[in-house]
């Protein structure tokens, strides 16, 4: 299992940077989109991805830096389904219709949904200050789950709980936001915080062997967890 980083607001050589946050997994499923569709598609491109590869979107979350790339859905043609937070505003809807018409956009509310890939999306949770409402992406891994996370506004902590309910946690990849329960991730093998992750630095001081910062052009590979 692969997951390639390919929207942050860091960068590795060759790759751009922007606000956000978008990651590949499998070549095939690409969950969260970044701020804009101009690097995302220059990513994509620089790992040699093609549009058509991609079959399955999610989002995390209606903040503009996790659909700010949404346009390019017009030039994936292979996505059939487009996972979203049942709170979804008509508005962001219409537009995914109007870019990949017969399009399925799949609501996740109180439920888990598997996905196509087999992927699961966690039942949609309401947090921080704004009560905004977000799902999150779990991937099943040899010996537990991998959680990857738009920006963890509900809490990171409440979402590391719904992902220990399907599995053993083994990694977990990013936008933490202000996350500050640092012990919630002890026994996680890999930890990649990215663009909104507040404490990154204790985070990569407390687990340093685990931990790294996430990258733009940054390559993952789950399958020894
Ligand atoms: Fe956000
Ligand atoms: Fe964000």
């Amino acid at each position: 299992m692969n997951v390639k980083i390919v929207y942050d607001n860091q960068e590795r050589h060759g790759f751009q940077h922007g606000w956000g946050f978008s990651v590949l997994v499998n070549d095939s499923l690409l969950f969260d989109m970044g701020e804009d569709d101009v690097s995302l598609r220059a990513n994509l491109a620089q790992f040699n991805i093609e549009l058509s590869q991609i079959m399955e979107v999610a989002l995390s979350h209606e903040d503009w830096d996790h659909i700010g790339g949404l346009d390019l859905l017009a030039d994936m043609p292979s996505v059939t389904a487009v996972y979203v937070p049942k709170a979804f505003s008509l508005e962001i809807r219409d537009k995914i219709e109007k870019l990949r018409p017969g399009v399925r956009i799949v609501d996740v509310y109180k439920e888990a949904v598997e996905m196509e890939s087999g992927a699961i999306m966690t039942p949609q949770l309401t947090g921080g200050r704004k009560r905004k409402k977000e799902i999150s992406l779990l991937l099943k891994t040899k010996h537990g789950v991998a959680l990857i996370t738009g920006c963890a506004h509900p809490g990171l902590t409440r979402i590391i709980r719904q992902a220990r309910k399907i599995g053993k946690l083994q990694a977990v990849i990013g936008g933490f936001h202000g996350f500050w329960n640092l012990p919630a991730l002890q026994g996680v093998k890999l930890i990649v915080a990215t663009h909104c992750t507040k404490r990154k630095t204790a985070i990569l001081a407390r687990y340093p062997t685990q931990a790294r910062a996430g990258a733009a052009g940054m390559e993952l590979d789950l399958s020894g967890l």
